[in-house]
């Protein structure tokens, strides 16, 4: 069962949907069932693109992201635009009708290493073969690191509306050890700039249960945390050199109690700031701050995703229209 009240107050997913406090899958169902094909254009849909590439490898990472072509040539970048674009639009083809589009997010790998005139590019394809919703949540991941902090700006004038630093932590033992090149001080940095940019809010990842850390410690990095945070229990993923390493005795984790009081920190300290505990591991000032395409991957609503790695869910749900797929295509 879903919070009424919260959900009710803002989130597109809900603006056509009656009072019911089931979930979104149940409400567009019975919706589908009502007036068939018309609402599936008139549903929100949100668009995912995966930049693949990372200027450094994290010891813990295994998202798929490869390291920056070593030419770093802007031909590249503009294959790689390209590809997107085409994608994007050999997707959209699937639709009868211009859907309309709440929310748009730039995940990777390490998109703020795209160049602003990049996401301009797909954000102006996305305007134009899609209903942009003019109060669409428009996000980027970034790393904090000094150039891309000067990117900000770029970026704001591409369309991007929301930003979402990898801060991880402020300790700059622990971001070395983890292989990350930027420092505690360029993720604060970063932080306050973005706030002064991004209307639609700031959000960055955090992450816990490194070697030797502690409640206390951890504590003190979420002061920072206003408008929205994401919160990690840092996760030893086969494969990557710190799962490696962990299993060589050469890493250890704080065991379960430690990891636990750090959760219940995170919990306390983004309390008392006023965020409030809206998904799994995201927190959130208000309803408005809430991530409208993190919660649409929830809501089971449609997306598209694009780029190496992307996958989305587009469902057709009038029974004529899957039938004639299912003939064209072999599938609906
Ligand atoms: C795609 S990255 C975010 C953008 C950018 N690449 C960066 O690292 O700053 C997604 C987030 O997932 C989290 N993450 C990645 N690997 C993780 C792991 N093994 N355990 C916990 N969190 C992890 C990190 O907080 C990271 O910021
Ligand atoms: S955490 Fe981010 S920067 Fe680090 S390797 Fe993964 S995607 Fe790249």
């Amino acid at each position: 069962m879903l919070r009424k009240g919260l959900l009710e107050l803002r989130c597109p997913f809900r603006r056509k949907i009656s009072t019911s406090t089931t979930t979104n899958i149940a409400a567009n169902s019975d919706r589908s069932a009502i007036t068939g094909k018309a609402l599936e254009s008139d549903d929100p849909l949100s668009i995912y693109i995966h930049w693949p590439y990372c200027e450094f490898k994290c010891h813990f990472c295994n998202f798929n992201k490869y390291l920056n072509p070593p030419l770093s040539s802007p031909s590249n970048e503009d294959q790689l635009a390209k590809s997107l674009l085409t994608e994007l639009q050999t997707l959209l083809r699937w639709f009868p009708t211009k859907r309309r589009v709440t929310s748009v997010y730039f995940g990777g790998g390490t998109p703020s290493l795209a160049s602003p005139h990049t996401v301009g590019l797909v954000l102006d394809a996305i305007s134009k073969w899609c209903n942009l919703e003019p109060d669409a949540e428009i996000s980027l991941e970034s790393n904090p690191t000094t150039a891309e902090i000067d990117k900000m700006q770029g970026f704001r004038e591409a369309g991007i509306n929301r930003y979402s630093l990898g801060v991880q932590t402020l300790d700059d033992e622990v971001l070395t050890r983890m292989g990350r090149r930027h420092t505690g001080k360029e993720g604060l940095e970063a932080i306050l700039r973005a706030r002064k940019l991004f209307e639609r809010g700031v959000t960055f990842d955090m992450m816990f249960g490194f070697q030797d850390q502690t409640a206390e410690q951890w504590r003190m990095q979420l002061e920072v945390g206003r408008n929205h945070v994401s919160i990690y229990q840092l996760s030893l993923e086969y494969g990557t050199p710190l799962y490696r390493d962990y299993k060589a005795g050469r890493y250890r984790v704080p065991d379960e109690d430690a990891q636990a009081d750090m959760y219940d920190a995170a919990l306390e300290v983004t309390a008392s700031h006023g965020l409030h505990h809206y998904e799994v591991s995201s927190y959130a000032s208000s309803p408005d701050s809430e991530s409208w395409h993190n919660m649409s991957y929830w809501f089971g609503q449609d997306f598209i995703g694009i780029g190496p790695g992307a996958h989305g869910r587009f469902t057709i749900r009038e029974p004529n229209r899957w039938i004639e797929q299912c003939k064209k295509l072999g599938h609906g």
